[in-house]
C-alpha cells in the first residue's frame, strides 16, 4: 500500500467553473512564425479559433519561407509560413512572460520543403540558457513535428532560442504558450517535458483548442487488443483543476478479453528517462448495482497503486509524484481488475513526461536590461547579442566577458568591448548599471559628447579606451584622480582638451602617470603572457576531446599503435547479426551482442543517431579507451566509424551488470559478502588506475552500479566513458561549464560548484559501495527515506544496524568486515570532499576488510553477529541533490 504515495488523486479540487474562451485566450501566446507583417496580423485561425500573431516583433533575426505550396492544404494556416535562420549559431525568441507562472510552451516546426532541397534539417531548442530538445525532422512524417515542455520561468522575460547543431538551418512554424493554473502540472524542481499525451478511442481527430480549455494537443491512440466504450453523456470534467476536454472523456478503452490487463507498452527513444504519468479517468458506463470496476496499476509487473474505482460520469486524475524508470528496454503499465471487480479495468487518457532541470541561473536580470538598454541606444544588431548574454559560455555575446562563480548564481558582466562598432551619440549612461564591470572599450567609433563622470563612480572599472572618437571637453578630475589608483585610462590627448580648462602645466605630471601606467601595463601584459602561455601548454597537454578532424585523424593513428581494430559498419552489421540480441542500453545507445570471427564473443554499442550528445560521447570514449589499459577498465575491441554509423566494440561481459546482480535480475545466485568486497577492490583499482595511472589522469564522472560489468569470473570492470574528463590534480581553476553524472551518485559538492575533481568519484563510489552492502535503491520513496545515504544514516542513528545489510546475506558474514566496508562508504559520500579518503586508501582499507572477513573464516568464528559494533566517524547527510 505505500507505493500509493508516489501518487497523488485529484478529485475533489474545484476549478473556476465559469468558463469563457475569449478569457482562456487572453494567458495565450501565438506566434506564427514568418508571417510576414505586411500581411493581416493577428487573424484568426479557422480550424482552432485562436489569434495568431504575426512573430516579427519578438525576434530580430532569421528569413521568412513558405511551404511548398502543393502542401499547403494539408496544415493549418498557421504552419504555411516559418522562419528560418541560415546566420548565427543561437536565435532567440523574447517573450514577454508573468515570473512564477506555469507555462505550457509548444514550438511546431513544419518543415515542407520550403527550400527546395528536400532535406531535413536538425536542431537544438533551448530556453533561456538551458538546453530544451534536439528537434530532428528527418524522424517526423512529412518533416512536422511539436515540442511540448510545462515550464516555470524564473523572470518575466523569456527567450526561446533555436541553436544551429550541424550543417542544417533551423526553421521554426509556430511559437506558443499557454499560462496553465499554477496548482496543475507542478513537480518539486525541473521542468516537464512532454513525451506523449493520449486519448484512448478509435477517433483521428487530434483534440486541442477549443475544445481543450489550456490548448493541450490529445492524439487519439488505441491497440488492437482494446475494445472501446464510449457515452453520449457529458462527464463533469470541471471537478479537478486539470479539465480534461468532453471529447477525450467520453471514451475509454477497456480491455478486448474481459479477464485480461490492459497494457499499454510505449517504445522511449531515452529509455533511462525518468517518466511522470498523468492518468485521467471517467466511469462511462452506468453500472448495475451487483456490478463494480475496481483495478490496481502495475508498471513492469509491480503494483504501483492497488485499487482505483472511477466514480460514473466524474473526471478524476492520477498523477506521480515521484519517477518511474523503464528497465532495459522495459516499460511496461498495466491496468489489471481487482478480485472484487465485475467489469475490466478502463482508462480514458494518458500524460507521460520527463522531467528536465534547468540548473543554468540567468545573468544578473539589472545587467540583463542595462545591456539591452545600451544594443538600444546604441543601435547595435549584432547577430551573436540575442538571448542571455553570457551564458551558456559557447553563446557568449561578442564583446563580453562575464563572471559565473557556480551554475546557481547568477553570471555578471565584467567586461564590454565595442571597438570599431560603428556607434555614434554619447556614451550610454546605462553603463553605470554594469556594476561588476572591470574593462571597457569604446575606441574607435563616432562618439561624441563629454567623457561621462559615472565612469569614475564605477569601482571595479579598470580598464578604459576611449581612444578614436570625437569626444570633447576635458578629463572628469574624479577619472584622473582613479588613475592614480591604477585604473587604466586611454584617451585622445587632441579629443579631450578641446576646452579650455587643459592648461599644458597640468599635463606634465599626467604624462609620468600615464608613463608609469604603461610601464606598469607592459610589466603586466608581459606576465599575462606568461601566465597564458603556461596555462595554454597544460590545456593542450590536457585536453580530452579534440576538434572533429582531429580527433579522427589520431584515433586512427592510435589505432595502429594500439593494434585495436577499426570496423566497417557491414561489418558490424554482420557481427551482430543484423543487431538481433540487444543486451542493455547504454547512455547513449542499444548495446547488441556479437560475435567476432564467428567465435569470439563482444558487446557493440550502437550510437542512437538521434542524440547529439553522443557524438561527443563516443569520440571521449574512444579517445579515453584507447589511450587506458587495466584490468578492471573495460576492453575497447575496436570501434566503427563511418558517415552517421558509430559504433564501439567491447569485450563481451558475461554476466552483465552489476545492479542487476544485486537486484536478482540475472537470475543467478545471491552474490557473496567475499564476492562483493573482490568487486569493490576492482572498481576501487580501475578508479585508482584513472585516478593516479594514467598520463593525464582521468575522472569517470558516472561511476554507478549498472556502470559496472561482470566477467565470467565475476570480476569487476568500469564501463561507459562518455562522460569521462581529464583533470588536473590539486587544480583549483578546474571548473566544466555542464555538471554531468547520474542523480543519487552525483557528488553534492561538485553539482554546487562544478569543479571538478577526484573526489566526486569517490563520492560515486561510496554509493556503489553502500548498495552492495544493503542492496538497497539508490532511490527508494517506499522505504521513507528516499536517498540510500540518509536511510543508511538513519538507521544507523537508531542503532539497529543490522537492518542494513542486505537480508539476501543471510548473516553469512563477519560483522567486523561489514561495518569496516560501511564506515569506509559513508565516508566516501561524505558531502564535503576534503572528509573523503582518495581511492588508494579506499583500496588499502577493501583489501584489509577482505583479509579479516578471510581469516574470521577460516577461523569459523561467528560469535560476532550481533551487530553490536560500533562505527567511528559520524555521519553528516543533509546535503545531496535531491532527486530530478
Ligand atoms: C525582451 O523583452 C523584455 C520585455 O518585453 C524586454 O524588457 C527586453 O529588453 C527584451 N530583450 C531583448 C533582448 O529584446
Ligand atoms: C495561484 O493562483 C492564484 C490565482 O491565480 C493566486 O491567488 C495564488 O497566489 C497562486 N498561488 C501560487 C502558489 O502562486
Ligand atoms: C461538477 O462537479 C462540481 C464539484 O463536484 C459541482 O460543483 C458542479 O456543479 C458539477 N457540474 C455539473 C455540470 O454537474
Ligand atoms: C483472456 O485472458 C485470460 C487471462 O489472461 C486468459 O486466461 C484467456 O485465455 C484469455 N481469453 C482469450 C479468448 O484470449
Ligand atoms: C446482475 O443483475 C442483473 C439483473 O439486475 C442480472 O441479470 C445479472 O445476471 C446479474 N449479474 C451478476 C454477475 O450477478
Ligand atoms: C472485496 O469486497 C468485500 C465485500 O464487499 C470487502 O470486504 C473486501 O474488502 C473487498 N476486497 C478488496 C480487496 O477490496
Ligand atoms: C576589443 O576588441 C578589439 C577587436 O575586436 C581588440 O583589438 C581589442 O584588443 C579589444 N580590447 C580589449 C580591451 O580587449
Ligand atoms: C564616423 O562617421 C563618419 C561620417 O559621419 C564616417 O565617415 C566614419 O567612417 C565614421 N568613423 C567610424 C570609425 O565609424
Ligand atoms: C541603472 O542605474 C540608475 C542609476 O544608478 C538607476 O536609477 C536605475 O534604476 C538603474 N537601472 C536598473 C535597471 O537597475
Ligand atoms: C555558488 O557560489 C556562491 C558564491 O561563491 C556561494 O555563495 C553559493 O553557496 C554557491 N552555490 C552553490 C550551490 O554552490
Amino acid at each position: 500500500m505505500e507505493s500509493s504515495h508516489r501518487f497523488l488523486l485529484v478529485a475533489l479540487i474545484v476549478a473556476s467553473s465559469i468558463i469563457h474562451l475569449v478569457q482562456a485566450q487572453a494567458g495565450f501566446i501565438s506566434l506564427d512564425c514568418g508571417l510576414s507583417p505586411n500581411e493581416q496580423s493577428p487573424y484568426i485561425e479557422l480550424e482552432t479559433g485562436l489569434q495568431y500573431l504575426s512573430d516579427s516583433s519578438f525576434i530580430q533575426s532569421g528569413k521568412i519561407g513558405k511551404i511548398d505550396a502543393s502542401l499547403e492544404s494539408k496544415y493549418p494556416r498557421s504552419q504555411i509560413t516559418l522562419r528560418y535562420f541560415p546566420d548565427g549559431v543561437r536565435n532567440c525568441y523574447n517573450l514577454s512572460v508573468h515570473q512564477g507562472t506555469n507555462y505550457l510552451i509548444r514550438a511546431t516546426s513544419n518543415y515542407g520543403n520550403y527550400d527546395g532541397l528536400n532535406i531535413s534539417p536538425r536542431f537544438d531548442l533551448y530556453i533561456g540558457p538551458n538546453f530544451w530538445v534536439t528537434i530532428d525532422l528527418e524522424k517526423h512524417v512529412n518533416g512536422n513535428t511539436w515540442e511540448e515542455i510545462i515550464h516555470i520561468p524564473k523572470s518575466n522575460s523569456l527567450d526561446v532560442c533555436l541553436i544551429k547543431t550541424g550543417t542544417s538551418t533551423p526553421i521554426i512554424s509556430t511559437l506558443e504558450l499557454r499560462s496553465l493554473p499554477n496548482n496543475t502540472y507542478i513537480t518539486e524542481s525541473g521542468s516537464l517535458k512532454s513525451i506523449l499525451r493520449s486519448y484512448l478511442s478509435e477517433a483521428t481527430k487530434v483534440i486541442r483548442y477549443p475544445d481543450d480549455f489550456y490548448d493541450r494537443k490529445w492524439v487519439p491512440y488505441f491497440e488492437s487488443e482494446w475494445r472501446q466504450i464510449s457515452t453520449t453523456l457529458k462527464v463533469n470534467n470541471t471537478i479537478n483543476g486539470f479539465l480534461a476536454p468532453q471529447d477525450v472523456l467520453m471514451t475509454a478503452a477497456v480491455p478486448a478479453n474481459a479477464s485480461a490487463a490492459l497494457s499499454f507498452t510505449k517504445d522511449l527513444e531515452f529509455p533511462k528517462d525518468e517518466l511522470y504519468f498523468y492518468f485521467h479517468f471517467s466511469e462511462i458506463q452506468a453500472l448495475q448495482a451487483n456490478q463494480t470496476r475496481e483495478f490496481s496499476i502495475l508498471w513492469n509487473g509491480e503494483v504501483i497503486f492497488p485499487t482505483l474505482s472511477p466514480k460514473y460520469l466524474k473526471a478524476s486524475t492520477l498523477y506521480s509524484v515521484s519517477p518511474f524508470v523503464c528497465e532495459v528496454g522495459k516499460c511496461l503499465l498495466e491496468l489489471k481488475r481487482t478480485q472484487n471487480s465485475t467489469l475490466p479495468p478502463l482508462l480514458t487518457a494518458i500524460e507521460v513526461f520527463t522531467v528536465i532541470d534547468f540548473p543554468q541561473s540567468l545573468t544578473n536580470e539589472d545587467e540583463v536590461i542595462a545591456i539591452n538598454n545600451i544594443k538600444d541606444t546604441h543601435k547595435l544588431s549584432r547577430i551573436s547579442w540575442q538571448g542571455d548574454p553570457c551564458v551558456p559560455r559557447q553563446f557568449l555575446w561578442d564583446g563580453l566577458s562575464c563572471k559565473e562563480m557556480n551554475v546557481s548564481t547568477p553570471p555578471r558582466i565584467t567586461s564590454l568591448n565595442l571597438s570599431s562598432s560603428g556607434i555614434m551619440g554619447t556614451i550610454s549612461i546605462e553603463i553605470q548599471n554594469l556594476t561588476h564591470l572591470e574593462k571597457l572599450d569604446l575606441s574607435n567609433n563616432n562618439l561624441t559628447g563629454l567623457v561621462p563622470e559615472f565612469l569614475a563612480n564605477m569601482k571595479t572599472l579598470m580598464f578604459i579606451d576611449l581612444r578614436k572618437n570625437n569626444l570633447n571637453g576635458s578629463i572628469p578630475k574624479s577619472l584622473r584622480d582613479r588613475e592614480k589608483k591604477g585604473l587604466q585610462l586611454f584617451v585622445d590627448g587632441d579629443n579631450t582638451c578641446l576646452s579650455n580648462s587643459c592648461v599644458p602645466k597640468k599635463r606634465f605630471p599626467m604624462m609620468i602617470v600615464a608613463l608609469v601606467a604603461s610601464a606598469v601595463l607592459v610589466i603586466i601584459v608581459v606576465l599575462t603572457f606568461i601566465c597564458v602561455f603556461k596555462k595554454k601548454k597544460r590545456s593542450v597537454q590536457m585536453e580530452v576531446m579534440p576538434t572533429m578532424d582531429t580527433a579522427s585523424k589520431s584515433i586512427s593513428e592510435q589505432l595502429i599503435k594500439t593494434k585495436r581494430r577499426r570496423f566497417t559498419y557491414s561489418e558490424v552489421v554482420e557481427m551482430t547479426q543484423n543487431f538481433r540480441k540487444a543486451l542493455g542500453e547504454g547512455g547513449f545507445g542499444i548495446v547488441y551482442h556479437g560475435y567476432l570471427k564467428k567465435s569470439d564473443q563482444v558487446a557493440v554499442k550502437v550510437l542512437s543517431q538521434s542524440s547529439s550528445q553522443g557524438y561527443k560521447h563516443f569520440k571521449a570514449e574512444v579517445e579515453l579507451l584507447l589511450r587506458v589499459h587495466h584490468i578492471n577498465l573495460v576492453n575497447l575491441v575496436g570501434y566503427c566509424d563511418e558517415k552517421d554509423h558509430l559504433a564501439l566494440i567491447y569485450e563481451y561481459m558475461p554476466n552483465g551488470d552489476l545492479k542487476d546482480h544485486l537486484s536478482g535480475k540475472q537470475g543467478g545466485s545471491v552474490l557473496e559478502w567475499t564476492t562483493r568486497l573482490r568487486i569493490a577492490i576492482d572498481i576501487a583499482l580501475g578508479l585508482e588506475y584513472l585516478h593516479y595511472g594514467c598520463q593525464p589522469p582521468m575522472v569517470h564522472r558516472d561511476v554507478k552500479s549498472t556502470n559496472i560489468l561482470l566477467d565470467d569470473q565475476f570480476m569487476a570492470k568500469i564501463a561507459d566513458f562518455g562522460l569521462s574528463r581529464s583533470f588536473q590534480l590539486g587544480d583549483e581553476s578546474q571548473i566544466s561549464t555542464a555538471v554531468a553524472g547520474t542523480p543519487g551518485y552525483l557528488d553534492p559538492e561538485y553539482y554546487r560548484t562544478s569543479r571538478l575533481a577526484e573526489m566526486s568519484d569517490v563520492y560515486s563510489f561510496g554509493i556503489v559501495l553502500l548498495e552492495l552492502i544493503t542492496n538497497q535503491r539508490v532511490f527508494d520513496q517506499a522505504r521513507g527515506k528516499l536517498h540510500i545515504i540518509d536511510w543508511v544514516a538513519f538507521v544507523l542513528n537508531r542503532g539497529d544496524i543490522t537492518r542494513i545489510v542486505d537480508p539476501n546475506l543471510h548473516g553469512e558474514y563477519n560483522s567486523h568486515s561489514v561495518w569496516r566496508a560501511l564506515d569506509l562508504a559513508m565516508s566516501c559520500a561524505n558531502p564535503s570532499s576534503d572528509k573523503r579518503p582518495n581511492m588508494s586508501q579506499v583500496v588499502i582499507d577493501l583489501k584489509e576488510c577482505l583479509t579479516t572477513e578471510n581469516s574470521m573464516k577460516t577461523e569459523k568464528n561467528d560469535t560476532d553477529t550481533d551487530g553490536s559494533l560500533e562505527l567511528s566517524s559520524s555521519f553528516d547527510t543533509k546535503v545531496f541533490p535531491s532527486a530530478r
